[in-house]
């Protein structure tokens, strides 16, 4: 049977990094994995009042979330946190209170920038905010790129053999430990 994984990426900008990077692990995963990218741009501005209503936009997120067995979130670092855009979606789903579509799913966490420090501390936020849904994260290894030109390929593969390489072993650790969750 297929494992499902809703892909979250913290970047709505078309020719975003963290989108291909996304892309591109599909690629290293093993073939019964399926990777179901989630819309996040057309959610509204999170507000409390709207909890007993949330809008369809918000309902898909949630369907879409409870319908997989893995979360996978790939995301830029702004201002040395997670984007508002990642943290919107995040808020939406967890609510009304109680009814939190996030809550059990395990989930990677990786990002690329172009800074040095390759979404470290955005990664280390958002760690933080996932620990409190109850989503637990897988620890090791951590990825933390830099975006370099030659990193992807022609075809949005992983350019760089030594990259590909490491993204392969973080995927094979990522796939054997969502299927340990999925089988629990
Ligand atoms: C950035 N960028 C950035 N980079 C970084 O390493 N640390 C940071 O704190 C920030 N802060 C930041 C804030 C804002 C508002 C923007 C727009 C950008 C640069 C960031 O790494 C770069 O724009 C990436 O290309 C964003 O990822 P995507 O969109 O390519 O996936």
């Amino acid at each position: 049977s297929q494992t499902r994984i809703a892909v979250i990426v913290g970047s709505l900008r078309k020719d975003s990094f963290n989108q291909k990077l996304a892309l591109a692990l599909a690629h290293l995963a093993p073939s019964d994995f399926t990777f179901e990218h989630l819309r996040i741009d057309d959610l509204p501005l999170y507000n409390q009042d709207d909890d007993g209503n949330q809008a369809p936009s918000v309902k898909r997120l949630k369907t879409e979330i409870a319908a997989a067995q893995g979360l996978l979130f790939v995301t830029p670092e702004y201002n040395r946190s997670l984007p508002g855009v990642l943290k919107n979606a995040i808020d939406h789903a967890s609510r009304p209170y109680g009814q939190s579509a996030w809550a059990g799913k395990p989930a990677g966490v990786l990002g690329i920038s172009v800074g040095a420090i390759g979404t470290a501390l955005a990664q280390q936020h958002l760690r933080n905010v996932l620990a409190y849904l109850d989503v637990p994260t897988l620890g090791q290894p951590e990825v933390f790129l830099q975006a370099k030109d030659g990193l992807f390929d022609d075809k949005g593969h992983i350019g760089s053999e030594g990259t590909k390489k490491f993204l392969q072993s973080w995927m094979d650790k990522y796939a054997a430990w969502i299927k340990s969750h999925a089988a629990a």
